[in-house]
């Protein structure tokens, strides 16, 4: 099987439509018959003007164009098809003289994609139409092939993108959800320990109490120490039980809310610590959703907790404010401060999870919490937590 067989052979010619553009149809007679021989529709112009009209009314496949023509030559013709984005990608073959040399290279700077030189070949015409047909067809095939690739790698990135999406927001809710659970349990504990611990605990003091009155007289000296003793490290472990319940989770965040309990919390500190401590509280009078009243709570706690580990000041201040739809707060110290970038790696904490546990607290409320510090200048945390967050919504993200 001769090439051009190959060629032929694998294209279904009724398929296509070729123009001829020529003014002299004498000339075409023959190669139009055997094109239509073959299947080909055939359409046929004898100028520019009409040429034109017709690529406009019914584009066809492949156009076979004359250079010498009256009106308009068909350098003319192709560079007009060629500037027109509807036109542009119709291949054009030009019909020229056998020693018009000029005429084929102008021919390809115009933009066609090939010549035939007259007197025309049969099949030398049917070899290089079909050529360019089949060029064609596969430059189609891929365009439309890369269209489809980049419709459907978009689509993939944009499926995958919300996959990530709908994941973290399960996860926000997950990590809230947490809090809470760790919320009930420390109040759970912390009412455990005061009540059912605290009660037992008193309960023996005020045993020791009726035995150390009801002791007989002639009880040995050690006896009484002994009950005295006792009665001492009762004492002592329910004072101990009593502040472990109020660390764990003071009563009065619920009761009274989180300004009552900030104060409570710091008047204490001050005394445990002889460290200065100023705390200001502005348009805070009423409560706060009970969210961030625990969140701000605890926030405020580690903050004073790393200020008494690793701060070394003689002075801290807390200030909190209702400003604009949300909370600002503020919890500066005079201590030795720190390096931030060092603590603070790119990937997250390097040393302890404190700052990590605070930032994150806010992030869940859709608040942030900003550190300020360098050695030798103290540390100032600052904290803006909206008022309104989208707390109710998450809870449903998990059902
Ligand atoms: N107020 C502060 N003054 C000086 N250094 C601080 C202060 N707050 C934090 N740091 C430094 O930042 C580090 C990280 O603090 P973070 O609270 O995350 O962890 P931690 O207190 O070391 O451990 P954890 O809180 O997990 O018990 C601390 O180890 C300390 O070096
Ligand atoms: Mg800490």
């Amino acid at each position: 099987m001769s090439l051009e067989t190959k060629i032929l052979a694998k294209l279904d010619y009724a398929e296509y439509y070729i123009l001829i553009v020529d003014d002299t149809p004498a000339n075409l007679g023959v190669i139009v018959d055997y094109l239509e021989q073959y299947g080909f529709g055939i359409m046929i112009a004898r100028s520019g003007e009409s040429a034109l009209q017709k690529v406009h009314y019914s584009p066809p496949d492949l156009i076979l164009l004359d250079v010498l023509m009256p009106t308009m030559d068909g350098f003319e013709i192709c560079q007009r098809l060629k500037a027109d984005e509807a036109t542009k990608d119709i291949p054009v073959i030009f019909m020229t003289s056998l020693t018009g040399t000029e005429d084929k290279v102008k021919g390809f700077e115009v933009g066609a994609v090939d010549y035939v030189t007259k007197p025309l070949h049969q099949e030398e015409v049917l070899a290089r139409i079909t050529t360019h047909l089949r060029l064609r067809d596969l430059t189609l095939g891929l365009q439309e092939k890369n269209r489809q690739l980049e419709l459907s790698s978009r689509t993939e990135r944009e499926r995958l993108f919300e996959a990530v999406n709908q994941q973290r927001e399960q996860l926000r809710a997950l990590a809230n959800r947490l809090t809470e659970i760790q919320e009930a349990e420390r109040k759970q504990l912390a009412r455990d320990l005061h009540d059912h611990l605290g009660q037992i605990l008193t309960a023996i003091s005020i045993n020791l109490t009726a035995i150390k009155n009801e002791l007989p007289p002639d009880c040995t000296p050690q006896v009484n120490e002994r009950l005295a003793e006792a009665s001492t490290l009762t004492a002592q472990t329910l004072e101990q039980v009593r502040e472990l319940s109020l660390n764990l989770r003071p009563p009065m965040l619920d009761d009274l809310g989180l300004i009552p309990t900030l104060r409570w919390y710091i008047k204490q500190y001050a005394n445990r610590l002889a460290i200065e401590t100023k705390f200001e509280a502005l348009g805070l009078e009423e409560r706060l959703s009970p969210e961030l009243e625990t969140a701000l709570y605890r926030v405020v706690q580690e903050a004073l907790n790393n200020v008494a580990k690793h701060a070394q000041a003689s002075q801290v201040q807390l200030r909190l404010e209702r400003k604009g739809g949300a909370i600002v707060a503020c919890i500066e110290d005079n201590g030795q401060g720190f390096d931030v970038a060092k603590v603070i790696g790119r990937k997250g904490m390097v040393n302890g999870t404190g700052l990590l546990g605070m930032r994150e607290r806010m992030t869940l409320l859709g608040g942030r919490l900003d550190i300020r510090s360098r050695p030798g200048h103290g540390t100032q945390l600052l904290v803006e937590v909206p008022e309104e967050n989208g707390y109710a919504q998450d809870k449903n993200i998990i059902g």
